[in-house]
Order: structure tokens, then C-alpha cells, then sequence
């Protein structure tokens, strides 16, 4: 099957058996292949296209799924000095998110999060490290917007299960242009895939 297909999404399925089609698409574009960045790239894409295949819920006009993708804790990535906008990552300069692959519009390049300065639906998912759903963006204390038309989102944490402790490597982010975009069928389908990417990469 060319890699296309696995965004092909067939009719009738409820939000259930959508999200399992989609992790068992995402389970074979995964196979054989151990880098985040490919990965993530495959995931981002699998993700956003199926949803917009699946207009009874996502693809449907003011309904429509605007944005999916991640941000990354900035150690994962290979340059020691990453631009936060005049500052360098590293010492002095708090711990940041930085934008990994995605599909959808052009979004903010990093996002901090630092104890104490940290802001958003993504920081404060990845410090929590619990999923956040959020029907009202406007509503939400600190919600950073990328992108105006965006009225709700969900936020997953990717964290990595090791014997010396838990540790988030990032978040996966998805943004809809309607409010209550996104429901608990929805982050019960999205921990499951946030599980699969953790477990499917070498961080
Ligand atoms: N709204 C997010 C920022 C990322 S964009 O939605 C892609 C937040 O508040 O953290």
C-alpha cells in the first residue's frame, strides 16, 4: 500500500474505532524505524490528514482540525544554542519547548517551559504531564494563541516510562477551529497514540 493510504479513513466509524484505525495505521508507518524526527513527521501527518478524512467529526468547514503536531524539550535536539528570541537555550535561559514537526499553519518556534514562567495549554500539559482539553481557548489563563481562528484544542504529554523515573520528552498538539472541538473519546484516542510515538522512538 503506498504510505499515502493510511490516511484513507473508511466510512461509518464511530470516534472509537476511528482512533483505533488510525493507531493501527500509525503502528505500521511506524515499523522499522527508531528516529523521533521521521516518526514524529509520519505522525503529525497521519494525524491531520485522517481527521480531515473524517468530516462527521473533523474535516467539516468551522469544524475542522486546524493544526496537529509537537513541541519537543529542546534537549532532544542537536544544537546547544537554540534562539528563545535573544536568549540561548542552556544555562540562564530556562528550559523550552521547540516547535517539531507538525501540519497546519506556521506556529511559535518554542515555548517556555521554565518553573515559574512558564504559559499555555502545552507548557502546563508538559509540566503536568496529564492531557488538557480545552473547549474555550479564550478562556483558558495564559492560552497562547498561534493562530487566531483556533477556538479549542487538546494537549497530550509524551512521557517516556523509565525504571529511574518518568520523564516528558514533549507534547502532542491539535487545535480546532470549532469551541468543544474535542471530547474524552477524543483524549482517550490521543494517549494511546502519545503512548505508541514514546514507545516506538529513541529519545
Ligand atoms: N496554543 C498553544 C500553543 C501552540 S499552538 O496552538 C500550535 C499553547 O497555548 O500552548
Amino acid at each position: 500500500m503506498p504510505h499515502a493510504d493510511s490516511a484513507f479513513v473508511p466510512q461509518g466509524l464511530d470516534k472509537t474505532q476511528f482512533w483505533q484505525h488510525v493507531f493501527d495505521q500509525l503502528t505500521a508507518l511506524l515499523d522499522g524505524q527508531r528516529s523521533w524526527v521521521t516518526n514524529l513527521a509520519n505522525a503529525s501527518s497521519l494525524i491531520y490528514n485522517s481527521l480531515l478524512a473524517y468530516p462527521a467529526h473533523f474535516g467539516d468547514g468551522e469544524r475542522m482540525v486546524n493544526w496537529a503536531g509537537f513541541y519537543l524539550h529542546s534537549s532532544l535536539f542537536p544544537s546547544p544554542k537554540i534562539s528563545t528570541q535573544g536568549r540561548t537555550s542552556g544555562p540562564g535561559a530556562g528550559e523550552i519547548l521547540l516547535l517539531g514537526p507538525f501540519c497546519g499553519k506556521p506556529a511559535c518556534q518554542f515555548i517556555n517551559v521554565t518553573p515559574g514562567k512558564s504559559r499555555g495549554v502545552c507548557a502546563d500539559a508538559f509540566m503536568q504531564r496529564k492531557t488538557l482539553l480545552v473547549t474555550d481557548v479564550d478562556a483558558y489563563p495564559g492560552h497562547i494563541a498561534c493562530d487566531g481562528e483556533t477556538k479549542s484544542e487538546i494537549v497530550c504529554p509524551l512521557v517516556l516510562r523509565r525504571e529511574d523515573g518518568d520523564v516528558a520528552v514533549g507534547v502532542l498538539d491539535l487545535d480546532c477551529l470549532a469551541l468543544a472541538g474535542f471530547t474524552e473519546e477524543d483524549r482517550a484516542g490521543l494517549e494511546k497514540i502519545a503512548q505508541l510515538i514514546v514507545e516506538a522512538c529513541d529519545w
